[in-house]
């Protein structure tokens, strides 16, 4: 029994622990043979269509040496060449030297290990096989690793199938999340659930800014530093500021994937379109400036580079982008730049090469001024320009190099140089005139024009904000209403609820009739009542907002402990449970206003236009019925606040009795009566209400 016992446990022991000795560099195939010229190393495959060589050597003295593939019975001239190193134009450079390097191969047009039988180092002009290594047949080879989808449990977060490409990379294909929280991450960790105790994922473009929107995209995300997929449980979604667990996928302990020797290459960006005819991505150098109001694309190609700029600027304004005229800061003057703008007269797009010699207006002979007014060239070429959602994209190409000495200086191709940025009027030449100071940059930034993957935008070009700031949408008030219905919405990007009340929210807030966190006006000895919709089940903290009603800015009640609680006092939506213990009273379904697809704030001219991009979902069950009679000493300002979560809700204001009656005329009367209690009803609910009790429960403590 006990043998038989101790068998199972060495299996079950054997399942879990696949983990190779490290290094692990894949299934081992076999070492080169040597024919010539010092060809050494090991060959492995990665996983179906990589192999990696440890510890490559060749003299380099062939002249048209080739890794050279093939599935004839020995390497011979019907091979395919792997291109090494992979060059983006498509040329195939004939081997070089190497010394006990390390090297990735990745089979070309879609080969796979199982489709050859021979790796060869071969010489294409004289047929020499230099070395070779043999494919045994039916070579087990890793493979990736197919998990279940996220759990979808807030901001819309949802995928398809999650894929474990090798030990550090996750293939997220169909990501779709709303971007509503302030700061959500890839988030990895041990356990049994997403916790504060993680590490943060880079996104697919390597930055760790917090996580933007995400509408339908397949991406790859990679495991930072030593981490492998060995070392966690969990892949979710997290937000840090509000602790929240978006959605998440459970990490299986029995991998069996491929090493992580840099095979996977990070996706291209989305708006990144490879071309058929080059196998790697071209490249994808992007910056952002003037805080992420302008995105700067660039590539060199021959003797030009080819620069795109994109910005949200309205009609009369350009946007202007060049380089510093003094290296290691931002400096104006000997600046040479290109403005690029929309002339609506001629309805065309401009790229015009100007150098800055003072910072003035042109005079003709100095200031911002454009090359071809003070007898120079525009040697700026505008190859593209559209205007897409509000969003200008001007693409041009301008020489490296020019003869013309004054204006022009020589954009270096392989070394990093201090550019500048700027938005600013055009005038009635359509000449670019004065900036105001944050519309320029101020820091230095340097860029290396001859980079070919230097991409550090974090932002789609759809989502760029308006490069005139943003426009909040006028905070919403609500007085003369006696029933406010309380449901759960997004915040409204940076032009909703962050705008209106200064303060950072985890991307979710009350809408009360239908209006974003509106300040409430109401009277002493009124009775209102809140219909609340806003989660009933405590163990869904992410769907589970309590309303209540405080003195307290911030509210979360629920969060404080000792001390702390005496300095909120509560006026509604809390009583005590049998054992003494405050609890939230305002406990009703769910009700969310949820994204149509993703958030479109900063589309939304008016809070009214950002509804019409969201609909209402409701969890089955009840609202929770929150009938408040308003003390006759409480307040002038009180809050409707989350129990559970800081900064969810808004402002109360407290009048006098017959104060809104006055504001509003007799119109609203008839609105307000029906629900009107005479004053001796009111005043005995007041004294009795387990509000009130409460209150002078927390008053004595
Ligand atoms: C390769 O590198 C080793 C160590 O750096 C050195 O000793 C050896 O001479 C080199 N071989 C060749 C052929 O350059
Ligand atoms: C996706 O994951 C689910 C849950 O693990 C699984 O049942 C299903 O077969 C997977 N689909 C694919 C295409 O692998
Ligand atoms: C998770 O636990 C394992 C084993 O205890 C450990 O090796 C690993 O580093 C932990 N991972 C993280 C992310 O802390
Ligand atoms: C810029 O203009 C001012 C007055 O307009 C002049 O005093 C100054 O010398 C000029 N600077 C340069 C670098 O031309
Ligand atoms: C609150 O008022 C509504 C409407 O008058 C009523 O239906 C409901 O029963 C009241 N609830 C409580 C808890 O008093």
């Amino acid at each position: 029994m006990l043998r038989y016992f101790v068998g199972i446990v060495t299996l079950i022991h054997i399942g879990l622990s696949k983990r190779h000795p490290e290094p692990y560099y894949g299934t081992k195939i076999g070492p080169l043979q040597e024919f010539a010229h010092g060809i050494k190393g090991t060959v492995y495959a990665v996983d179906e269509s990589t192999i990696f060589i440890k510890g490559f050597s060749y003299d380099g003295t062939g002249p048209d040496a080739f890794f050279w593939i093939g599935n004839s019975p020995r390497p011979s001239p019907e091979g395919t060449i792997i291109p090494y190193p992979e060059d983006y134009r498509g040329r195939d450079p004939p081997l070089k030297a190497h010394n006990n390097t390390d090297i990735i191969l990745r089979l070309p047009n879609g080969k796979r290990i199982r489709d050859i039988r021979w790796l060869s180092v071969w010489c294409r002009r004289f047929t020499v096989d230099f070395g070779e290594v043999f494919i045994p047949p039916n070579l087990e080879v890793p493979r990736p690793r197919v998990l279940p989808e996220f759990k979808r449990i807030a901001h819309g977060l949802r995928s398809d199938n999650i894929s474990i490409l090798d030990a550090k990379t996750f293939y997220i294909p169909n990501l779709h999340y709303d971007g509503g929280g302030p700061d959500a991450y890839f988030w990895v960790g041990n356990g049994s659930d997403p916790a504060s105790f993680g590490i943060k994922v880079p996104n697919e473009m390597g930055s760790l800014e917090p996580l933007r929107s995400y509408l339908g995209e397949d991406i790859e995300i990679q495991l930072p530093g030593s981490l492998t997929v060995y070392d966690i449980d969990w892949l979710g979604v997290w937000c840090v500021q509000c602790r929240q667990n978006f959605g998440h996928v459970m990490i299986p302990k029995d991998l069996d994937v491929p090493p992580a020797l840099g095979q996977t290459k990070i996706s291209p960006p989305w708006w990144y379109n490879p071309t058929t005819t080059t196998p790697v991505p071209a490249p994808t150098n992007c910056r952002e400036f003037l805080d992420k109001r302008l995105q700067v694309r660039w590539m060199i190609k021959d003797d030009q580079v080819e620069i795109t700029l994109s910005a949200n600027i309205r009609e009369g304004r350009y946007m202007a982008f060049g380089l510093s005229g003094v290296h290691g800061k931002a400096h104006m003057v000997g600046a040479d730049v290109t403005v690029a703008y929309f002339d609506k007269n001629s309805r065309s797009f401009h790229a015009d090469d100007y150098y800055i010699s003072n910072f003035s207006q042109c005079d003709g002979k100095s200031g911002v001024c454009p090359d071809e007014r003070i007898g120079g060239r525009n040697d700026v070429v505008v190859l593209h320009g559209e205007v897409e959602n509000g969003i200008t994209t001007i693409k041009y190409s301008k020489p490296l190099h020019t003869n013309e000495a004054i204006n022009d200086r020589a954009i270096p191709e392989d070394e990093p140089v201090s550019v500048i940025a700027a938005f600013g009027p055009l005038n009635s030449r359509m000449e670019a005139s004065g900036h105001s100071a944050k519309d320029k940059t101020v820091v230095d930034q340097q860029i290396n024009f001859g980079d070919l993957y230097d991409n550090q935008c974090t932002l789609r070009p759809d989502q760029i904000p308006a490069a005139d700031g943003i426009v909040p949408w006028p905070a919403a008030k609500i007085i003369g209403e006696t029933v406010f219905h309380v449901k759960i919405g997004p915040t409204g990007g940076a032009r909703g609820y962050s705008k209106i009340t200064g303060l950072s929210s985890w991307g979710i807030c009350y809408y009360i009739n239908d209006k974003l966190i509106p300040e409430l006006t109401v009277e002493r000895g009124q009775t209102y009542i809140f219909v609340v919709e806003t989660g009933e089940y405590n163990t869904n903290p992410a769907r589970y907002h309590p309303l209540y009603i405080t003195n307290s800015k911030e509210g979360a009640y629920g969060q404080l402990t000792g001390e702390s609680r005496r300095n909120q006092e509560i006026y509604a939506g809390v009583d005590l449970d049998s054992e003494g213990r405050p609890r939230p009273t305002a406990v009703g379904r769910y009700c969310e206003w949820a994204h149509k697809s993703i958030d479109k704030s900063m589309e939304s001219e008016t809070f009214e236009d950002y509804l019409r991009t969201l609909r209402v979902e409701c969890d089955e069950g009840e609202p929770a019925y929150l009938n408040w009679t308003v003390p006759m000493d409480a307040p002038d300002l009180l809050y409707y606040q989350c129990y559970v979560h800081l900064n969810i809700g808004w402002k109360i204001h407290v009048v006098d009795p017959g104060y809104i009656s006055e504001q509003n005329g007799s119109a609203n009367i008839s609105k307000t009566s029906t629900i009107k209690i005479s004053p001796l009803v009111y005043i005995f609910t007041t004294i009795i209400s387990t509000e009130t009790i409460i209150r002078s429960i927390y008053k004595s403590l």
